[in-house]
């Protein structure tokens, strides 16, 4: 039988994850898991900007000598997938992790008053294959190249991030705005539901595909974190949560880090909820 030393098992030791998106948000808290979990993150990020940004933060908050790194990368393109993951085994010889983050963040120009441009009669073409193409081609193809790299060694794990939103539709009540025509409401994109539903399809193949490799395979789907909304917003989102409030980024770090460690050994292939309680209701 297998013996665990529960503290133990949290412990990644000096393991290396990529993380997508790493220069994000919640991409730097994943990283902040890894760090703390005393792992290796290692940042993909299409922004040059936001990955020095993110690890200049991880070096003043950890010190120094705090072991990360961060490349360059569309996660949209399979060369620049490659070019990373070379980079990655001649710097530290393995890759042990994968956390599929990234997110196409589409600025709608024109603000509020072009928000027609998003409900779903108008939704573009462009912008649905601009948004699959990073949420969900980019998690496909990172699976591929660094799962390859990590069945060859036959262990790893893949977190991808989903949303309480991958469970549940969106309640579009919640982002409509006094004064505006109906036509002009904002809407919450198709393409968000889209993506982080079939990240939990990509989650459950992965698990079984992989398993015999020995990596498993889990999604989490977080509930919205508190960014600075308005208050006309967090009016209407609260109510349905039933913990009564949006999550703090650093909420999600302890679930993180126990998905990608060895604490959740026998999990793969798992959905696992985070959103106080919103899809219970
Ligand atoms: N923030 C929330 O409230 C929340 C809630 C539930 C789920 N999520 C999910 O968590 C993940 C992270 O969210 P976030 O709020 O940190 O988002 P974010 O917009 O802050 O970060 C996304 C990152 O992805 C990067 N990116 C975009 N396109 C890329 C590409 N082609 N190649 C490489 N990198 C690319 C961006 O540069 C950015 O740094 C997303 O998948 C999001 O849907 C977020």
């Amino acid at each position: 039988m297998l013996q665990m030393d529960i503290k133990n098992s949290f412990d990644l030791k000096r393991k290396v994850f990529v993380i997508t998106g790493g220069a994000g948000l919640l991409g730097q808290k994943h990283a902040e898991a890894v760090t703390e979990g005393n792992g290796i993150p290692v940042l993909l990020d299409i922004s040059r900007e936001g990955l020095d940004d993110a690890v200049s933060h991880m070096k003043m908050k950890y010190g120094a000598e705090t072991e990360i790194s961060g490349f360059a990368a569309d996660i949209t393109s399979r060369e620049d997938i490659g070019c990373a993951r070379d980079s990655i085994i001649k710097k530290y010889g393995h890759i042990d992790g994968l956390i599929n983050n990234a997110a196409n963040n589409p600025k709608v120009e024109g603000g509020a008053a072009n928000m027609k441009a998003i409900q779903f009669e108008n939704f573009p073409l462009e912008m649905w294959m601009e948004d699959i193409a990073v949420g969900l081609t980019g998690a496909f193809l990172c699976a591929q190249v660094f799962g390859q790299a990590m069945a060859e060694q036959g262990s790893g794990v893949i977190l991808n991030l989903s949303s309480d939103l991958g469970v549940i539709a969106p309640d579009q009540r919640i982002y409509r705005k006094k004064g505006l025509p109906d036509e002009e409401q904002p809407v919450k994109p198709v393409t968000y539901s889209v993506i982080k539903h079939g990240l939990i399809g990509l989650t459950k193949y992965l698990a079984t595909y992989y398993a015999e490799k020995g990596i498993r395979a889990n999604a989490l789907c977080p509930g919205g974190v508190y960014n600075g909304q308005n208050e006309e917003f967090l009016d209407k989102l609260t109510p349905l949560i039933p913990m009564g409030r949006m999550a703090s980024a650093d909420e999600y770090k302890g679930t993180v880090l126990y998905l990608i460690s060895d604490a959740s050994s026998y999990m793969t292939g798992s959905t696992v909820i985070a959103d106080g309680g919103r899809t219970c209701w």
